[in-house]
């Protein structure tokens, strides 16, 4: 398998630290569908074609771990939760956790992810004047939208208490996740490295403020008298009898796994329908004819042009922007062989910007979605296979309904010498210097 020599990574050491999507889109444009990187012992590859892809995460899926440095790092953080954790209690918790993503759940609190929406616009746009306008970093806007949503909907929690400390805490364990991540030399746990000791007291936080949020629930389920514990993620980790560590790990897991991204997204999606107004236009009219305000699942089969603009914004900028494995036994992939410990990386950042499968790759189509079935190939913003997103219907929705509060109050415009931001990698892609866009108050609300 091609792929850059050792000296050439030497010259792209920096390049690569500081802007690993260009560096992945200029081997895989110049090495093609198979990229092997030089490391010492089982190979590393970058893996772009659909079928390898496809052979990796869903066929093969079994004989592929994620015994790697990208869930490692995270595991630091989140230690057996869902995103990190392997066989056998994976499948145990995956089931577990499942409930407080099916529709009927995701249907009931429609109303917390509005308030939560609602709540980030009036504090981040507050007074506006119909007819004026003002520049808002919306990347500050959506991450507050995420963090609040996350925590309403999966811990039906006042965020003024322990949530909003929780999730203050689980942003600065992301950062830590990035920054162990991108190490080159991993050192030893128990070395007082700076990013150590700052790993040491998040975790410290982390931990009070999930048992300080077990106890209250568990404080309120028995002076209601009541043995369950609520229908939300948290009252499922309470009623499975899983051990105060293993709640804190999901609970942790799911903060970081589902602010961050959905943040993320709304925060490019926003920046295309600003560059391009007829499609911004055209999704303001199908909310706002919408009968009443805009549910988790309307997206589903009522809001087709809104749900195109959303999935072509997380074509162009995925917020996974890379997944990995390590092969737990010998494999095949196509004509190739490859030994247990292979390393592969899948960049849905990669795929999704090839010719062949997406023509014109760099413009901002959503039309390429509304033809059903069409473009599907290559398509893994969620990954693929049975580690697939278990919050996919959730960000997809909170996404609807978000767009549907900013839109139905708000225009978006580009500023005067707008330059796009540099997409930078971090848990999920964000734009470098927050996104500076223009929102004008529209005269009247087009919903109540
Ligand atoms: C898994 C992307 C939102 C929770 C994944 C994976 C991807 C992904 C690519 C697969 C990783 C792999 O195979 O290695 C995204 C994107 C999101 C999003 C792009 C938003 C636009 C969310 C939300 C939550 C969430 C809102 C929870 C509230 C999880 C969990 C897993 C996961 C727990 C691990 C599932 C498992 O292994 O069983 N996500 N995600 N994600 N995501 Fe998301």
């Amino acid at each position: 398998v091609p792929g850059p020599t050792p000296g050439d990574m030497a010259r792209a050491f920096r390049s690569v630290r500081r802007d690993p999507l260009t560096f992945l889109g200029q081997v895989s444009e110049h090495y093609g569908d198979r990229v092997s990187f030089p490391v010492p012992g089982a190979p590393a590859l970058l893996l772009n074609h659909p079928d390898d892809v496809r052979h990796v995460l869903q066929v093969s899926a079994r004989s592929w771990g994620k015994k790697t440095i990208q869930y490692g790092a995270l595991a630091r953080v989140t230690g057996q939760g869902l995103l990190a954790s392997a066989e056998p209690s994976w499948i145990e918790h995956r089931r577990m956790a499942a409930p407080a993503f099916h529709h009927q759940r995701l249907e009931a609190v429609s109303d917390q992810v509005r308030a939560a929406a609602d709540g980030a616009i009036a504090a981040g746009v507050p007074h506006l004047v119909p007819g004026t306008s003002r520049l808002v970093d919306v990347a500050a806007l959506t991450h507050r939208i995420g963090l609040d949503a996350v925590g309403r909907a999966l811990f039906s929690a006042d965020l003024s208490g322990h949530a909003q400390r929780l999730l203050d805490a689980t942003s600065d364990a992301a950062e830590l996740v990035v920054r162990l991540g991108r190490s080159v030399v991993p050192t030893a746990r128990w070395a007082p490295t700076p990013t150590n000791v700052r790993l040491r007291i998040t975790r410290r936080r982390l931990d009070a403020i999930t048992a300080e949020l077990v106890a209250d629930r568990r404080a309120r389920g028995r002076a209601g008298g009541s043995a369950a514990h609520g229908d939300d993620l948290l009252g499922l980790l309470l009623d499975s009898g899983l051990d105060d560590a293993a709640i804190r790990d999901e609970l942790v897991t799911m903060v970081i796994a589902g602010h961050e991204t959905v943040a993320g997204a709304l925060t490019w999606t926003l920046m295309l329908l600003a560059e391009h107004p007829k499609a911004q236009e055209r999704a303001r009219a199908e909310l706002a004819a919408m009968p009443a305000p805009v549910s988790m699942l309307d997206h589903r089969d009522r809001l087709p042009w809104t749900r195109a603009v959303i999935d072509e914004a997380l074509r162009l900028y995925p917020p996974a922007w890379a997944i990995s494995r390590r092969s737990t036994a010998p494999d095949v992939l196509g004509d190739l062989a490859v030994p247990e410990g292979t390393l592969a990386i899948i960049s849905p950042w990669v795929v999704h910007r090839r010719e062949d499968l997406w023509p014109e790759p760099l413009a901002f189509r959503p039309e390429r979605f509304l033809d059903p079935g069409a473009g599907r190939t290559g398509y893994l913003p969620f990954g693929l296979g049975p580690r697939l997103c278990i919050g996919r219907e959730f960000a997809i929705g909170e996404m609807a309904v978000a767009l549907d509060r900013l839109l139905a109050t708000h225009r978006v415009t580009l500023p005067t010498g707008w330059r796009r931001p540099r997409p930078e990698a971090q848990v999920a892609v964000h734009p470098e210097g927050g996104m500076p866009l223009l929102l004008t108050r529209l005269r009247a609300d087009l919903r109540g």
